[in-house]
């Protein structure tokens, strides 16, 4: 028997960057993604304009989708959105449209939690190997930091999270401190490459074991910097890359550890990263070792579908068709949103 071939269209708007893609048959045929450059100056992300920025974007990047995919709207079998969690005003968005786009062409309606994108982006089938179930995922983003027992695609066991600030903030708090603009994480990637990574040494948390903290990690480089300026006034200009290696490798060491002890926990040596930070060289690199010295199966996704994209809310959308598993029309977003 042959079996149908199953088109979605996938639509992110959970926070700073509009996104649509359409996926068949898990393959990705498109995958739009329009970032908002308005919130640069303001070192992170404003609501108010997000939504406004959604609202704009909106309607030409779901055309730019289908139109790269080469489909036309009635192909669609149905439409998967981002229910959460995020900004209340840029996910009504993107949850708004979808609804009205599935009831205009008559088809199903899939919510989504955008944590389980992230992870389910592995499965995005590029003729790569996908990872096996159970398997750990260290889910690291803007908002996010955790370390996720996946038992499939639809079991997900949260093992630990941070207590404070999500890893990306950490990023992007420390990059703001040494005046670069957001989001400052992939600057200080860029800038660490050049710098000594053991020039400056800050304070690890104290924390269970498999939960994570960065705000002290902040307040230490505040205090340093401070310290520092005294002695001499440019002193972040005259150090910046070393600063920026130093600080990577000390967020970079605290999630390295973690997974360890989620390996030594649990068992499983299956390993995945996903969101935003997973497109740091850094930690992609030292994963990359592991997986040699300690015979680690590490899966790296592609810096496309690290960082907010509607490829994995379209491939969750996928797998949710295959069990039928729809929405119904009166769905309202969630700011919070477990997995
Ligand atoms: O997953 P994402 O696009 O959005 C959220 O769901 O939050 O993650 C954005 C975060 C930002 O904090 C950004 O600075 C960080 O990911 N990020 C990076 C890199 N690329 C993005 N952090 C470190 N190194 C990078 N190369
Ligand atoms: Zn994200």
């Amino acid at each position: 028997m042959s079996q149908k071939s199953i088109t979605i269209l996938g639509i992110e708007s959970s926070c700073d960057d509009t996104s649509a893609a359409v996926i068949k048959n898990a393959k990705i045929q498109s995958n739009i993604v329009a970032n908002q450059e308005v919130h640069q100056s303001f070192g992170g992300v404003v609501p108010e304009l997000a939504s406004r920025a959604h609202q704009q974007n909106i309607v030409p990047v779901v055309n730019e989708a289908l139109k790269i995919a080469n489909i036309s709207k009635d192909q669609l079998d149905a439409i998967a959105f981002t229910r959460g969690p995020g900004l209340m005003g840029s996910l009504l968005v993107g949850t708004s449209f979808a609804k009205s786009f599935a009831l205009a062409l008559d088809v199903p309606l899939i919510e989504v939690n955008h944590m389980q994108g992230h992870i389910m982006a592995h499965f995005i089938d590029e003729g790569q190997n996908l990872p096996i179930f159970p398997f750990l995922c260290l889910t690291v983003s803007g908002g996010h930091t955790q370390i996720v027992k996946v038992n499939s695609p639809f079991d997900l066991e949260v093992l630990g999270e941070t207590i404070d600030d999500a890893a990306g903030e950490a990023f992007d708090k420390s990059a703001k401190i040494l005046g670069l603009p957001y989001p400052g994480g992939p600057l200080i990637d860029r800038y660490a490459k050049q710098g000594n990574p053991k020039a400056f040494k800050f304070t690890k948390p104290k924390v269970a074991e498999l939960s994570f903290s960065f705000s002290g990690l902040k307040s230490n480089i505040i205090q340093r910097i401070q310290r520092e300026e005294k002695k001499e006034p440019n002193f972040i200009e005259n150090n910046l890359v070393d600063l920026c290696a130093s600080i990577q490798f000390t967020i970079v060491s605290i999630l390295l550890e973690k997974i360890e002890n989620a390996v030594k926990k649990t068992g499983i040596t299956q390993i995945a990263i996903a969101g935003g930070v997973s497109a740091n060289s850094e930690l992609r690199d030292t994963l990359l070792k592991r997986k040699k010295s300690h015979r680690w199966e590490v899966y790296i996704p592609k810096f496309e579908y690290c960082t907010d994209n509607a490829a994995m809310i379209a491939i969750v959308g996928h797998y949710k068709y295959l069990n039928r598993d729809f929405s119904d029309s009166s769905i309202t977003p969630k700011a919070r949103f477990k997995i």
